[in-house]
Order: C-alpha cells, then structure tokens, then sequence
C-alpha cells in the first residue's frame, strides 16, 4: 500500500503474462474495527491504495473493459446507527471521477454491514457481493444492511424563504469563518453583518493589513488592487453595524486555529457559529487522475479536511451552536480532473454525518454547484458555457444561505442549479448513458459543420484522417476541420471521455484527459498520439535492449529458453 511502484509493477506484470482481469475487488477497506481508525491511516486503504490501482493501470496503458468493485465496511450512513470512518469517503468520491475519466473502468462502491457471525451469513453475503459483477443495474453507488440491497437516490426539496433568525442566526451573533477572505467567505459575511450586525471573526491563510492601516494601503496602492477591493468590503461591513476581527492561520495547523478561536473569545466571549470556507479552489484543484501527485491531494485535503476535523476537536467542548462546511457538487456527481477535490468534498458530508451522532453542534454540509463571481464575463460558447449555464451567481448563493439558515436539523443540502437526477443519470448511469449517446441524435444522418469563427482545414495526414473520422461519427458532424474546437462543434465534457476511450481504443494509447481540454482539435490531438506512440515504442526498444544485454551473458541453452517464452506469449 505504501508503494505505488508496487501496483505498476503488478500490472505490468499482468499486463506482459497476459493475465488482466476483467473484473478487480479493491477490499482493503472491509475491516472489523473495534475503533475508529487514524484519518491517515485509513487515508491509506481508501483513497491511496484506489488512486495507486488506477494510477497503474493508466500508466501501463490498459485500455481493457474492467469492472472495479470497491468494498468496505463503515462508509454509508444508511441506518442512522452504523459507525462512519468519514476517510473512506475519500473513495467514493475518487471512484466517480475514475469512471469519468476512464470509460473504459467501470467503478461501484459497495459497503456492507459485516455479520456477527462467520458462517451462512458471511457466505450469502459473498455470494450477494460477486452477484454485483454480473447482474448489473448500472448504481454507482450500493450498501448492503443484513439482507437488504441500498442505493442512492435523491429527491428534490423546497426551502421557503424564512426567517433565518427564527434557525440559526442570531441579533449581533459571534461568527467565524474559515476562509473568511475569500470569496464565499467574504460573500457570506457582508450577508451576515447586513442582516444580524454580526460579530465577525475572519479567519485566513495570509497577511492582511491590520484595521489601522487599512486607508494607506487603499491609498499606496490603489482601489482596484485585490486587497484594497477586500478592504472597501470591509469597511462597508463596519458601516452596516459589523464589528470585525480578521486573524491569520493555517486551519490545518491545529494550535494555530485553537489559538484564533481563543482570540476570537477573548475579544467577543463566545463564538456561536462557525462557516468553514477555506480551500483550495480554481486550477489548483483540477488535475486528471494520472497527474495526481502528493502534493495536490494533500494540498486539498489540507484546509478542507485537516480545518473540519481541526474545528470538530477544538469546539468538542465548547458551545457552538453550528458548524456549516462548504462542500461541492463534485462529492455528488464526481467531474474531469477532481480526483482530489471531490474526495475532500466527500469526507466533508461523511463528517457532518457523524459529528451530528457525536456532540450537540448541528453540522450542516452544503454541496454547492459552482458560483460564478464574473458574471460579466461569461463564456458563450464551448466547454466554459456547459458550467456557467449552471453556476449559482453570488446573489443566488447568498439567498440560498439564508434559507439554509432558517431550517434546523437538515444535515445535508446539495444546491443544485439543475435537475440532479439527470445529472446523475448522466454522469453516473455513465454505462447507460454512453449506450445511450453512441448513435448522434440524427439517427446516424451527419449534420453540416456549424459556423465557427475558424476556416476549414482538410486533415492532412493518415492520422489526423482517422481521429477526424472518430470525432465525426461521435459528434454527428459531416465535415471536420483540424483546428475545430471540441467543444464549439457541441461536444460536451460527457463526450469529451467517450472520445478519450475511443482514441485509446483505436489508437492503443494512454491517452491523458487534459490533452483534449489543453488543445480540443484534431491536430492537438494528433499530435499527442503521435507522441505518446513513440513514448511507447522508446519503452519497447529499452526493453529490447535490456533483454539483448541480458541474453549477451546467458549460455545458449539459457537465452534459447527465454526466446521460446517469448514466442509462446505473443502467440497467445
Ligand atoms: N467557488 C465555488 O464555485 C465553490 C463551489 C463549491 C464549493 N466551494 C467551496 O467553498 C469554499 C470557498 O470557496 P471560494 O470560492 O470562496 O474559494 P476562495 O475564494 O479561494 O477562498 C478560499 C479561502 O480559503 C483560504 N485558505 C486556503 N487554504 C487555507 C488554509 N490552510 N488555512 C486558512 N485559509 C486557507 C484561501 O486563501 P488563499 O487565497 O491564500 O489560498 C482563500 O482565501 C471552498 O472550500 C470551496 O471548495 C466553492
């Protein structure tokens, strides 16, 4: 588990002896836990070892159909008394993206109760478990409870506008928010000193000018710079009856964020609410699975995880009428390139889940589509205009809050701008849903090629002949230029990982998901083939070359052997 060179090596391996499997249990996690386990260590069996698997098999090129079934124990709050390790989280929100990422993996997590007993009951629940490889009802998402199957639903609810004085907010309440000078946070808290003349603690990560220095900042380097943009909002919370009180800490250094809340004390006697707001948000979050690396999936963990489970020990004692978690969409629906981010999210709805168990904080978890702060400039076209149709812009978001506010008790609220069951059905069905976009919905008739704001370019080469050939039977489009954009000739993100698949079928290559959203053409993506295949054909020769090193210091007998390995293996 510790040695994602391991799991290479155990594909590659596979991969030469021609023994890859269709389907793969991923069990590390189904354990009898007599406590709950450290968060890294269960971080380990969950979220690394899935993340290492699928790392491996990206990286060996297996563009193979595989079936992966994850199973554990402890994930799925189904009966509202099971225990909850809210790291496995971490792996329902990694399986989703893998799925997107990879058509050719088809992912489930299935989590079961484990029975008291050793005998029929374990072996019925097996035998229930294999089922789930072949009879196949497309859900993502399965918990097993005694005899009883689960699956995920989700059904839409109104909040009513009310008021949030009457849930929880109150006249001049003491709140701190993580992340306070951000965005959301900044948002959220003008709203909170405008309604309740809040008391408001701002807690972030770097320098901000102390209040007395406020006006020679805006003054030495003018109203548009980013700080002095915070500063004006600021002071305008001042105006409206605010008091402020902004401090600097890592949320994930927990003496640093105890010693903020003792300050926050200190100067206002109390704290009633807590909005947890800091993370690592834009590109930094966006990286496709075969790109993930320590750095970045610590760095998403970091604030958002290590700040909530931070807050929950800080506050155990004391009393802090709620916490509120800024979580995403993408712990739901899973999306391209948030391997990292949407495990974070995950955890975060796991760990309101249980601390709502544990202590008398209401922790509610908001899972918000994106917002959108540029509303003046809003792409039309293209990938970009797919998410901003959807974005939640800041006013909606701040009336969306307040309803949250007004209604106690709800541990979960997923904001979705748009239907969610069909979204789900078409991001997680994601079997279903590709049979379902193989024909282009001109019942194999192909459209003429839409105006688009570059001239036509014929493909050139043999190649660029045959990805162009590829993106006109998916996207239903008669003619295709090498300098088309994707995502102007109609393909969406959903299409763009069915491309992906059909290239690394056609093509035989590992082809990463970014190259189709760093340069969306036939020729970009020609090009990327063209180099992956003399990557691969490089790798090939230094194997060659190593063997006929080897075989320079064999006996004859010795290489003779070797040679009939070989044979026999490629004649399989
Ligand atoms: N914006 C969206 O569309 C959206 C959608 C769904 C969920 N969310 C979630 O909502 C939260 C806020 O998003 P946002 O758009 O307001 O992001 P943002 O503008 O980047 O604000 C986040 C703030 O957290 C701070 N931060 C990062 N790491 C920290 C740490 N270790 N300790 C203390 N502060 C830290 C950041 O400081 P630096 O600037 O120095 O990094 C930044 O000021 C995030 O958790 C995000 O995942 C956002």
């Amino acid at each position: 588990i510790d040695h994602p060179e391991d799991y290479t090596a155990l594909i590659r391996d596979l991969k030469e002896s021609d023994r890859l499997p269709d389907n793969i249990v991923h069990a590390f996690n189904v354990l009898v836990r007599n406590q709950p386990t450290p968060f890294d260590k269960a971080l380990k069996t969950g979220y690394l070892s899935l993340l290492y698997l699928v790392q491996a098999l990206s990286a060996e090129r297996v563009t193979r159909h595989i079936q992966v079934g994850i199973f554990s124990n402890d994930m799925f709050n189904i009966t509202g008394y099971e225990r909850i390790e809210p790291a496995l989280a971490t792996i329902h929100g990694l399986s989703k993206v893998v799925a997107q990422e990879f058509p050719n993996l088809v992912c489930r997590d299935i989590d079961v109760s484990l029975p008291h007993t050793m005998g029929n009951e374990l072996s019925e629940l097996a035998k229930r478990l294999l089922l789930e490889f072949v009879d196949r009802d497309r859900q993502m998402s399965i918990a097993y409870r005694g005899k009883r199957r689960w699956v995920q639903e989700f059904e839409p609810f109104a909040l009513e506008v009310s008021n949030p004085t009457s849930g929880y907010l109150q006249e001049e309440g003491v709140y701190l928010i993580t992340g306070g000078l951000g965005r959301i946070g900044l948002k959220l808290a003008n709203y909170l000193a405008n309604s309740v003349r809040a008391r408001l603690v701002l807690i972030d990560a770097f320098d901000f000018p102390a209040a007395d220095q406020w006006d020679k900042w805006t003054e030495q380097n003018g109203a548009q710079d980013v700080t002095s943009i915070k500063i004006k909002r600021l002071q305008n919370m001042k105006n409206a009856g605010a008091e402020l009180l902004v401090l600097k800490a890592d949320v994930s250094d927990k003496e640093a964020l105890s010693a903020a809340f003792g300050q926050a004390v200190q100067q206002f006697g109390r704290i009633d609410g807590i909005i947890h707001a800091a993370g690592i948000v834009g590109t930094h979050a966006f990286k496709s699975i075969p790109e993930i690396k320590e750095e970045d999936w610590r760095s998403q963990f970091q604030a958002k995880v290590y700040g909530a489970l931070n807050i929950a020990d800080i506050i155990a004692d004391r009393e802090v009428k709620f916490v509120l978690l800024q979580s995403s969409m993408s712990s739901i629906l899973g999306g391209l390139g948030f391997g990292a981010y949407a495990a974070a999210n995950a955890v975060l709805d796991a760990l309101a889940n249980l601390q709502n168990r544990l202590g008398k904080t209401q922790w509610i978890c908001v899972n918000w589509d994106g917002w959108n702060f540029e509303e003046t400039n809003m792409p039309t076209s293209g990938l970009g205009s797919e998410i901003a149709q959807l974005a939640i812009l800041p006013d909606e978001g701040v009336a969306a809050f307040e309803r949250i506010f007004s209604y106690l008790d709800l541990d979960q609220i997923i904001v979705s701008t748009g239907d969610l069951k069909a979204r789900v059905h078409k991001w997680l069905q994601i079997e279903a849903a590709k049979k379902e976009d193989q024909t282009p919905e001109t019942g194999g008739e192909l459209h003429d090629r839409p105006d688009l704001p570059n001239p036509y370019v014929e493909p050139e080469t043999d190649l660029q002949k045959q990805v162009a050939a590829i993106w006109q039977k998916l996207l239903g489009i008669s003619q295709i230029g090498i300098y088309d954009d994707f995502f102007d000739l109609g393909g969406n993100s959903l299409m763009g990982t069915q491309l992906i698949s059909e290239l690394r079928d056609a093509f035989q290559v590992e082809l990463p998901l970014r190259s189709l959203f760093e340069d969306p053409t036939v020729s970009g993506v020609s090009k990327i083939i063209e180099q992956e295949r003399s990557e691969a054909q490089e790798g090939e020769m230094a194997k060659v070359e190593d063997l006929l090193k080897q075989m320079e210091n064999m006996s004859e007998e010795e290489a003779k052997k070797i040679l009939e390995q070989k044979k026999g293996k490629n004649q399989r």
